[in-house]
Order: structure tokens, then sequence, then C-alpha cells
């Protein structure tokens, strides 16, 4: 069977991993999809680096139109971040008819209810696994592994960036712009890390988990958020000094009124679980009412970990390509009729 195509839009820290660990897994990853995985396409603005990254095995592009227009290419993996171009481009290879992958969790956050009403209407997936807590495949988890549940809360450590500066705030006594700028050269944070530190990353994820485990709209506008950047190192000792750690937390629940989502520094109780996951480490503790709490682990950002996740949306919808269009969207409560707004 031919391989699928796939064309890449952004080739920085994540495209470039991806484009990594396909290359090298090549093999594994064919027996495991049933088909090749081809990236035959790249677009980015460096096309120099582009080139050296790719040599022969991919046309190179700056230019992104290119990429969603081609009638070679099957599935776009978006992995240039931001609202602009990446929605134009993400809806315009919806229209043609173009499965896509991508990693980013602002895009759908802001738009994720007219991009997956695009997809669902044309019959093709929108994957978003890197999206949220990056190699850890908690997204397959609300959608597959717990749908038997109702599930009644998630809570968990969903920022690298800021996990990585409480971590070594405390344990090293480092200053916050230094170890903020460390987690900038690692890949770890955001274009414009006021969405890290301030907490915005962490409540567009909490937003789209909760949009799978609720099945709600997006909402991200209905979210809580306080990030780190009041915190001084005198908070942290103190709390260390009371058997607490400080961690910022992405949490979401049932209540009477509807799905609360938040995000905020947190005091945990120095020997819970969430307490101890340090550095990039992202941590998601699910309750559902059939299974109880379940917990994932893993690292929530970087290029190869992230690579992890939007190749494993790859192999699904390399495997899912037969079967039922309508099942490659989130089936999110408003395909069932109505946008209508779900308490929250
Ligand atoms: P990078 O900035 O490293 O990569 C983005 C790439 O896109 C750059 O090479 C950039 O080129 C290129 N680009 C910019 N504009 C265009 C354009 N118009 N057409 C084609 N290419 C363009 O970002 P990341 O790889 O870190 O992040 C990508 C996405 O993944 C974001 O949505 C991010 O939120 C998400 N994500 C990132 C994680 C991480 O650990 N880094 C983890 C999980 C998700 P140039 O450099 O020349 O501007
Ligand atoms: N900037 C994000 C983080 C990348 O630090 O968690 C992964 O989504």
């Amino acid at each position: 069977m031919k391989p699928i195509k796939v064309g890449l839009l952004g080739i920085g820290t994540v495209g470039s991993g991806t484009f990594k660990v396909l290359q090298r897994n090549q093999g594994e990853i064919t027996r495991r999809a049933g088909r090749g995985i081809e990236i035959a396409m790249v677009a980015d603005l460096n096309t120099a680096r582009a080139r050296q990254l790719v040599g022969n095995a991919a046309t190179v592009t700056d230019n992104g139109r290119d990429v969603v227009t081609n009638p070679e290419i099957d599935v776009v993996v978006e992995l240039i971040g931001g609202t602009g171009i990446a929605k134009e481009l993400v809806l315009e290879a919806i229209a043609n008819g173009k499965h896509v992958v991508t990693a980013n969790k602002h895009l759908l956050a802001k738009y994720g209810n007219e991009i997956f009403a695009a997809a669902h209407a044309k019959g093709v997936s929108v994957a978003f696994e890197a999206a949220v807590a990056g190699g850890i495949p908690v997204i397959k988890a609300l959608r597959e592994g717990l749908t038997a549940n109702r599930i009644e809360w998630i809570a968990g450590i969903i920022n690298g960036t800021t996990n990585f500066i409480l971590s070594e705030m405390r344990s090293k006594g480092l200053a916050f712009d230094t170890v903020l700028k460390q987690a900038q050269e690692l890949g770890y944070a955001e274009a414009d890390p006021t969405f890290d530190i301030e907490g915005i990353d962490a409540a567009h994820k909490i937003t789209l988990m909760s949009a799978i485990a609720f099945g709600i709209p997006v909402q991200f506008e209905k979210a809580h958020v306080e990030g780190i950047t009041k915190l001084t190192p005198a908070d942290i000792e103190y709390a260390e000094e009371l058997g607490y750690r400080i961690k910022l937390l992405g949490i979401s629940r049932r209540t009477g009124d509807g799905i609360e989502l938040r995000v905020h520094p947190t005091l945990v109780p120095a020997k819970h679980l969430i307490a101890n996951v340090e550095g990039v480490m992202n941590s998601v503790l699910v309750k559902g009412d059939a299974v109880g709490q379940t917990l994932y682990y893993g690292a929530g950002a970087g290029s190869e970990p992230t690579a992890s996740a939007v190749i494993a949306d790859l192999v699904d919808i390399t495997r899912t390509l037969t079967a039922d269009p309508h099942n490659r969207v989130p089936h999110l409560a408003f395909q069932q009729g109505s946008l209508a707004d779900t308490p929250i």
C-alpha cells in the first residue's frame, strides 16, 4: 500500500523532532500504522534550515499554502503555532479534505469550535494529542481509555515551563528570570512566554481536556487564570516549611452550576505524588465515576516528547482512514445538534 503523504507546516522544535523520530523509527511505525507515513513536503520561513534538516527526503517551501493545496498531501501537520497563519492554513487544509494534526492549543482553545465543526462537516480528523501535556497520551486516555466513565474532575500540572521554573527556584535557589531563559533555550516555552508564566497555556490545555471529558464546547474565555509571576522565593520557602509545594495546577470539575475551569498556583502537600513532579514533567489526575482516580505522568514539553504525541496521532489517522469519517473529530456536545453555551 502507498504511504500516507504528510505535509509539515513549521519545522522548529516540535517539527524537527517529528521529522527525526519518524525517520528513526520508520520500520516500527510503519508496522504499527499498517502503511508507511512519509513527510513529503515541509513549509517553513527558514527554508535553508529546513532543507538542511530534511535533505532530499521532502520538498521544501516557504509558503504553507503550497502544502495545504497540494492534492498529493493526505494529512497536514500544523506546528507553526499562534492563531494567525496557522488558523488560515488549518481551515484551508480541512476545506481541501485533508486530515489535520496540530500541537497548537492556543489555536484550538480559541477557535476549536469553528475548526472542529469544519472538520466534522468535511469528514476529516483534527487530532491534537500533542497540544495537551506534551508526550503524555492524556487526550487518548480521556477519549478512549476512560470513555465508560462520567468524569468528575481533572487536575494536574500541565505546563512544563512553569513547573521547571518552580522546581529550579525551589531546589537550586535560582532566580525566576534565569530559569525562564533556560526553559526558552531548551525549547519548552511558548514563542511568547507570557502564555506560560501567566497560566494562559495551562488554561488552553484544561479547556481542551474539559471539552473532551465533559462534552462541552471549547470555552477558554470562561476559565479563571492566574500564573506564577506574583510568586516570590519567600512564598516557595514558606510553603516548604509548612510541608507544601507550590504547583501551578489546571483544574476542572463538575459543580452544581456547571463545569468549573481554573488555573492557579496551588499549595500541594509535599508527600502527594503531584508535589513530586519536577522539572519539565507534567502529571494529570482524572477522576471517573467507575474507574476512580487515574494518574498520568511524563514529559510535558520538548522536541521529541511532543513529537511522540504528534506521530501517535499520525498513526491513529493512518489506521482509521477507512473507518466512519464522523468518528474522526471529538464528539463534543455541539455536534449532537446545538452550539448552546453549556453552563461553565
Ligand atoms: P518553533 O518556534 O520552534 O517552531 C515553529 C516553526 O514554524 C519555526 O521554524 C518557524 O520559522 C515556522 N514558521 C513561522 N511562521 C511560519 C509560516 N508562516 N509558514 C511556515 N512556517 C512558519 O515552535 P515549537 O515547535 O516550539 O511549537 C510549535 C507548536 O507546538 C506551537 O503551537 C506550540 O504551542 C506547540 N507545542 C510546543 C511544544 C514544545 O515543547 N516546544 C510542546 C507542545 C506543543 P521561524 O523560526 O523562521 O520563525
Ligand atoms: N510551553 C508549553 C509548556 C509547551 O511549557 O508546557 C508544551 O505545551
